[in-house]
């Protein structure tokens, strides 16, 4: 059953009310996330385009080390910093946006999860753009290997149905919501993306579990690479 969830959920922008002079008032609190990513290729900088727009803070990162990245960095503006994979995956939300083939490099000498979310945008591919392959996965979807492989973490795959430049376009469309999916089998983490993806503009429908909600989205599957847009 496809859920459009997070019309109720936190926004990344919400009211605190204080006693200030004997009164209530109500006044804007900004609620920013530190946000790492490993990967910092198209899916991590689109990604990182959006959390910047709403006020998140970024930490990216890549196989080959920080200072490799001082040209991204710099394209892509204040609020980033470059660091290393652990570094990025210490923080409280965590993107994983790497090719298929380079997913267990990039999480296995990682430190362990603390309960993180990890938002898994990977496809499973062998290969380069051009020369793809699908990966057997052994029946799992690519977020159950990812969860097996970030054990603590709770992972959430999201984004990878969406080709980069839709995702990077954002969520308005001649008046429609471009949709995004989100599979968890953390409710909690799955409604946090969920908020999160709807403050970048997107419409946000639940595809149920890692298992079954990945399958569904990711390479292979039925939505992989629809362009699906809900009118309000
Ligand atoms: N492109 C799309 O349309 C699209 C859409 C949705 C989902 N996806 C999926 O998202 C993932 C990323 O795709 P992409 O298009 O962003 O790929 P990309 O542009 O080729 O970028 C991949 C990034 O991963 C980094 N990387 C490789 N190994 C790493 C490691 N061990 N640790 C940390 N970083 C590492 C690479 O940097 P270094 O090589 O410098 O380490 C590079 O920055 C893939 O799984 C893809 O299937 C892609």
């Amino acid at each position: 059953m496809f859920v459009p969830i997070g019309a109720t959920s936190v926004h990344p922008r919400c009211f605190a009310s204080l006693e200030a002079n004997g009164r209530h008032v109500r006044k804007r609190k900004e609620i920013t996330m530190d946000i790492g990513i490993i990967g910092a290729g198209s899916v991590a900088q689109a990604f990182a385009r959006h959390a910047l727009k709403v006020g998140h803070t970024m930490k990216i990162s890549n196989s080959r080390g920080p200072s490799t990245l001082r040209e991204t960095v710099q394209t892509l503006g204040p609020g980033v910093t470059a660091v290393t994979q652990a570094e990025a995956a210490a923080s409280e939300l965590v993107v994983l946006a790497v090719p298929w083939d380079d997913v267990a490099g990039a999480l296995t000498h990682l430190p362990p999860w603390q309960h993180q979310i990890l938002i898994d945008a990977t496809n499973p591919f062998h290969g380069r753009a051009g020369t793809f392959t699908l990966a057997d996965v052994h029946g799992l979807s690519t977020s159950q290997f990812v969860a097996q492989l970030a054990p603590g973490a709770k992972v959430v795959k999201a984004i990878n149905h969406m080709l980069v430049a839709n995702f990077e376009a954002g969520g308005d469309v001649n008046g429609a919501k471009r949709v995004a999916f989100v599979s968890a089998d953390d409710a909690d983490a799955k409604n946090k993306v969920g908020a999160l993806l709807r403050t970048f503009g997107f419409a946000v429908i639940d595809l149920g579990n890692l298992r079954d909600g990945g399958l569904i989205q990711q390479a292979g599957g039925p939505l992989a690479g629809l362009d699906i847009l809900q009118r309000m």
